[in-house]
């Protein structure tokens, strides 16, 4: 499991304890997403960032670590008290701070923020029309936002993965529909989108096999269907889409 988590992609996440990455995990290895995200994102210890849907506060706890910047981790399924905690075992209390809320409902500070990421998480609170406008109003002029969200290359239906569908995936978009939502917000100038492969890369079959492979040193039973999904596909669909945006 160790060697499968030690990518040569993702040097900075790579020097992250296995052992916690599995612990806190809520999807696909939220701190190589967030280290993809952020490769061309200027951030500087002066900067409080917005992380929206931070799930166990994993990509708010890298951010903060490898950057300096102060984090405000905002999610509505854990608590803001187990995500504390979970930042005060970091060393990073007072520099990031859990809230427990609607990405919606978040209240910025007075001023805004600089910047806002979102790591496999804004498919669940963005697609709703308006809402990206509501997102994004926290984050000052000239701010970025940074945003990754799994979908599918092309739209449709991929027929070849229906034996592995699962009912969440409704949210996954193609990477067309997410360029389309994000030049559409008026608030917004679009920098880059692109995508993480998915589907058969080497590194997301090594973190479902490692996942697999941990589940069964717990005593659990692994889990198995992501790895025979990503295989299935091919990397014909399945990918991460990467938004990178101003605020105007
Ligand atoms: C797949 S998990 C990813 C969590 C984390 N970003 C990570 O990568 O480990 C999706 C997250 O979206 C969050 N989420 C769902 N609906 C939300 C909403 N309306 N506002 C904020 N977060 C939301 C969930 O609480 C969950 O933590």
């Amino acid at each position: 499991m160790y060697e499968l988590l030690k990518r040569a992609a993702y040097p900075r996440s790579s020097a992250y304890d296995p052992v916690w990455l599995m612990t806190n995990m809520m999807g696909p290895c939220s701190v190589w997403l967030t280290e993809a995200l952020t490769a061309d994102v200027a951030l500087a210890p002066d900067l409080h960032v917005v992380d929206l849907g931070c799930g166990k506060a994993m990509s708010s706890i890298f951010l903060a670590r490898e950057f300096g910047v102060r984090v405000t981790a905002v999610d509505p399924w854990i608590s803001a008290d187990e995500n504390e905690a979970r930042i005060a075992d970091a060393g990073l209390s007072g520099i990031v701070d859990a809230v427990h809320a609607d990405a919606r409902a978040y209240v910025p500070p007075d001023g805004g923020v600089d910047g806002l990421v979102s790591v496999d998480a804004f498919h669940y609170f963005a697609q709703e029309p308006g809402a990206l406008d509501v997102l994004t109003d926290p984050v000052k002029k000239g701010g970025q936002v940074a945003v990754v969200v799994p979908g599918l290359r092309e739209d449709g239906w991929p027929t070849h993965l229906a034996g592995h569908w699962q009912e969440s995936f409704w949210t996954f978009k193609s990477v067309e529909w997410w360029k389309q939502l994000f030049n559409g917000a008026p608030g917004l100038r679009v920098d880059r989108v692109t995508t993480v492969d998915w589907g058969l890369s080497e590194d997301w079959i090594s973190w479902a096999d490692a996942c697999d492979q941990w589940a069964d040193s717990v005593g659990r039973q692994p889990y198995e269907l992501e790895a025979a999904m990503l295989r299935a596909d091919s990397q014909r669909s399945l990918v991460f889409v990467m938004l990178n945006a101003t605020r105007l």
